[in-house]
C-alpha cells in the first residue's frame, strides 16, 4: 500500500492549529464601560419616573401601555434597595400558544396585568377561550400524592403552556456585562471535559451550555441566558413591561389586537442607553462574614461544604475577571417541576434556528449567587420561600448536588446557609 505524503500530515495539522488560534484572535474583547456621571444622572430619573400615559417624557410616543406590568421600572425592581429585585406579587406570567396544526406558528408572550383601557386589558382567557378571565393568575403549591409540586389553580389545555418569572436584582450588572463570550465558553469546554464530554442534553451530570444566539454572540442575561448585553435588555423591558416602544424594540400590541395603533416611538435610543448607563453604575453585592466569630467560622465551614457537595459546579464563585459571581451564567437542565416555557426579552429566535440553540423549556441560567441573601423569594418564579427550599428544588442537573445537601447533617445544613446569608446585596 502506498504511504500519503508526510506533508499531508504537516498541512493538517497546521491547518488543525490554525483554525483554533484565528477562532481566538476573533473572539471580542471584553466591553470595559465608563459611563458619564450625566447619562446615568437622567438614567437614574428615567428607571424611578412613575409613567403615564402620553408621558411629557415619551417624546410624542403614546407613553405607559396601551398594555404594562407596572408603571416604573423601581416598581419590580426596588427590594431591598433601587435596583433590586421583587416579590412573588409582580411576577410576570408568559404563554406560549401551540399551532393547531403541525409546522404553524408558535404564539409567545406576556399576560400583562394593566392596560391603560378597559378594551385592551389582557386575560388567559384571550390567549385561549377555556383558561379563566384572570390577568394575574395565582401560581401556588399543590399537594398531590404526597409530593408538593408548584401549579396554577385551573386545568390548562395541552395548546398552551403557561409560566412565570419573578424579578431579579441587577446589582453588579456591568460586571456581568463586561465578561467576555470566551470565558463563557472557556467553562462550557471545562464542564465537559470534567465529566468526561458528558452531552449538555445530559440530566445527570452538571454540564451547561452557553445559549449561543443567532448571530453568533452568547446570551448573559436574564433566566434564559436570552440575551447579550444589558443594553438589549433594557430595550427589551421598556417595551415588554412599560409598552415603551423604542427603535430597537417595538411594544407589544395587546393580544387579540393587531389593530392597536401607536403614535411614535416613545423612547429614543439615547434614553435607552441613559437607563442602561444607570445600571452599569450599580454597586455589585458584597460577601459580608458576620461579626460574632463564632458564626463567622459556621460561615467558613459552610462555604468548604458548598464546594464539596458541588453547588461550586455550577456556582462557580469566579467567572473570567468577575470574583464572587458564583455562576458559571451557563443553562443547565433543571428537571421536570422546574420546566417554564417561553421567553420574551430580547431577539426572538426562530424555531427553525433548531431546539438545541432555543433554552429548553428546564433549562435555566445559573443565577449568580452574590446577594442572594437579600433577593427572595427564590427561583425562576420565586418558588422557594426560603434558601433551603430552593436548595431542596433542584432537579435533572442539580439533583445529585441537592441529594448531597439533604445527606449532611443539621449543622452542617445551617453551615451552608449561614455561608449563603453572607452574601449580600449592596448597602
Ligand atoms: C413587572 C415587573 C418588572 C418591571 C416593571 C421591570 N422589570 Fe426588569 N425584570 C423583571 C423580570 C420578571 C425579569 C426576568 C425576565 C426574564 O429573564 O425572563 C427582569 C429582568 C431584568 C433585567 C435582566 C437582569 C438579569 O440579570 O438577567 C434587566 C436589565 C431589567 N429587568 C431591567 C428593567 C428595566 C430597565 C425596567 C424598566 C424599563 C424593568 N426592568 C422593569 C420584572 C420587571
Ligand atoms: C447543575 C447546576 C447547579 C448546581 C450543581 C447547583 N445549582 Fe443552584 N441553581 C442552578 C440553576 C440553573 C438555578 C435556577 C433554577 C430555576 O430558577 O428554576 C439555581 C438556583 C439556585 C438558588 C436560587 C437563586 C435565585 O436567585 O433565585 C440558590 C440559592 C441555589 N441555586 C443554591 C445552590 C446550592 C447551595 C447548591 C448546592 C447544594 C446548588 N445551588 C447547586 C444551578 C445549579
Amino acid at each position: 500500500m502506498k504511504r500519503p505524503n508526510p506533508c499531508w500530515y504537516h498541512l493538517a495539522l497546521l491547518l488543525a492549529l490554525l483554525l483554533p488560534g484565528l477562532r481566538v484572535l476573533t473572539w471580542p474583547a471584553p466591553t470595559i464601560h465608563a459611563v458619564e456621571a450625566a447619562s446615568a444622572e437622567t438614567g437614574k430619573m428615567l428607571f424611578t419616573h412613575d409613567w403615564q400615559p402620553r408621558d411629557p417624557l415619551a417624546n410624542g410616543g403614546d407613553g405607559l401601555g396601551p398594555v404594562y406590568n407596572a408603571t416604573s421600572c423601581v416598581a419590580c425592581h426596588g427590594q431591598p434597595t433601587l435596583g433590586g429585585a421583587s416579590g412573588r406579587d409582580h411576577n410576570v406570567t408568559m404563554y406560549t400558544l401551540l399551532p393547531a396544526r403541525p409546522g404553524g406558528d408558535i404564539q409567545q408572550g406576556v399576560v400583562h396585568v394593566m392596560a391603560v383601557d378597559s378594551k385592551y386589558q389582557e386575560t388567559l382567557a384571550k390567549v385561549e377561550k377555556s383558561l379563566p378571565h384572570v390577568s394575574k393568575p395565582k401560581f401556588e403549591p399543590v399537594n398531590t400524592g404526597g409530593r408538593t409540586v408548584f401549579a396554577f389553580n385551573f386545568t390548562i389545555p395541552s395548546n398552551v403552556v403557561l409560566s412565570q418569572r419573578n424579578t431579579p436584582a441587577l446589582y453588579g450588572a456591568k460586571w456581568i456585562d463586561e465578561i467576555a463570550d470566551r470565558d463563557l465558553i472557556a467553562q462550557e469546554k471545562q464542564q465537559h471535559l470534567k465529566w468526561g464530554l458528558a452531552p449538555a442534553s445530559s440530566e445527570q451530570y452538571p454540564v451547561g451550555r452557553a445559549l449561543r444566539l443567532p448571530d453568533g454572540r452568547v446570551g448573559k442575561f436574564g433566566w434564559k441566558a436570552q440575551s447579550a448585553s444589558l443594553l438589549e435588555f433594557v430595550q427589551a423591558a421598556c417595551a415588554n413591561e412599560l409598552g415603551l416602544g423604542n427603535p430597537a424594540q417595538a411594544q407589544p400590541n395587546p393580544i387579540g389586537r393587531p389593530d392597536y395603533k401607536t403614535l411614535a416611538l416613545d423612547l429614543t435610543n439615547e434614553q435607552c442607553q441613559q437607563m442602561t448607563d444607570f445600571l452599569l453604575t450599580l454597586a455589585r453585592p458584597i460577601e459580608r462574614a458576620p461579626a460574632n466569630a463564632a458564626a463567622r467560622a459556621k460561615a467558613e465551614a459552610g462555604r468548604t461544604l458548598f464546594h464539596q457537595v458541588g453547588c461550586a459546579d455550577c456556582h462557580t464563585p469566579n467567572l473570567g475577571s468577575v470574583e464572587g459571581l458564583y455562576s458559571d451564567l451557563l443553562l443547565h437542565r433543571m428537571g421536570f417541576d422546574l420546566q417554564g416555557g417561553g421567553f420574551y426579552y430580547g431577539a426572538p429566535m426562530p424555531a427553525s434556528s433548531g431546539a438545541r440553540t432555543l433554552p429548553m423549556a428546564d433549562e435555566w441560567r445559573t443565577p449568580p449567587l452574590w446577594g442572594v441573601a437579600d433577593t427572595g423569594p427564590w427561583l425562576h418564579d420565586g418558588r422557594a420561600k426560603t434558601l433551603e427550599e430552593a436548595i431542596q428544588l433542584h432537579g435533572g442537573q442539580g439533583t445529585r448536588s441537592a441529594g448531597a445537601f439533604a445527606k449532611l447533617s443539621a449543622t452542617q445544613q445551617a453551615q451552608m446557609i449561614e455561608f449563603l446569608k453572607t452574601l449580600r446585596a449592596p448597602q
